[in-house]
């Protein structure tokens, strides 16, 4: 399917601007201004009952963001149709974790764009579901794009609020869950640690 990359570029000047704006990491905004690679061979999934089902409701409080947030929203939206959904292999996974999210790859070799070292994502859970506790190598950002609270190993349950954002270091246990609403959250992926699909 030939891929318009505009909404793909759109998103990434968002992101960019969004995270300058709460003055985070100046390597992140280096690596979202890298060079990228269309990928052409990866087709979209149908979109899954449940994501057919939350997304919407996950992105609800949006109209209550800021702009640059919505902005953010209003690009993923636009992008849904061209991605392809996929549920977490884990061994250690509830049913209830299984049968409540679906992940998504925006870049990276199973996404649309491809760029040297930043893999971006989402994740859309289900009401009341927790993500398993998992750690990698890569640092982690996460925006959320709607409520939810975040676990750390040297840290409590908190909610970063509508728009809050996450950073884990590498190799930390980290984890989040949803409330009584759905989940959405983007993440990157990123450092000095290999970076891949
Ligand atoms: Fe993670």
């Amino acid at each position: 399917m030939p891929l318009d990359p505009i909404p793909v570029q759109g998103l990434l000047r968002e992101i960019a601007e969004y995270l300058e704006s709460h003055k985070k990491s100046s390597y992140i905004l280096e690596l979202l201004g890298r060079p990228y690679t269309p990928i052409h061979i990866n087709e979209p999934s149908a979109t899954p009952p449940l994501v057919h089902k939350y997304f919407d409701i996950a992105t609800a409080n949006a109209t209550f963001a800021e702009p640059e947030l919505q902005k953010i929203i209003a690009n993923i939206e636009e992008l849904t149709p061209q991605l392809r959904w996929y549920k977490r292999v884990d061994d250690e996974s509830s049913a209830e974790f299984s049968n409540g999210h679906f992940n998504s790859i925006i870049v990276g070799q199973s996404g649309l764009i491809s760029i040297d070292g930043l893999l971006i994502g989402l994740t859309l859970m289900a009401p009341e579901v927790t993500f398993p506790i998992h750690r990698h190598p890569p640092e982690e950002l996460y925006i959320s794009l709607s409520l939810g609270d975040w676990w750390r190993e040297d840290q409590e349950w908190w909610s970063p609020g509508l728009g809050g954002i996450v950073y884990n270091s590498g190799n930390q246990l980290h984890s989040m869950r949803s409330g009584p609403e759905p989940h959405l959250s983007l993440w990157m992926l990123f450092g000095e640690a290999h970076v891949s699909t």
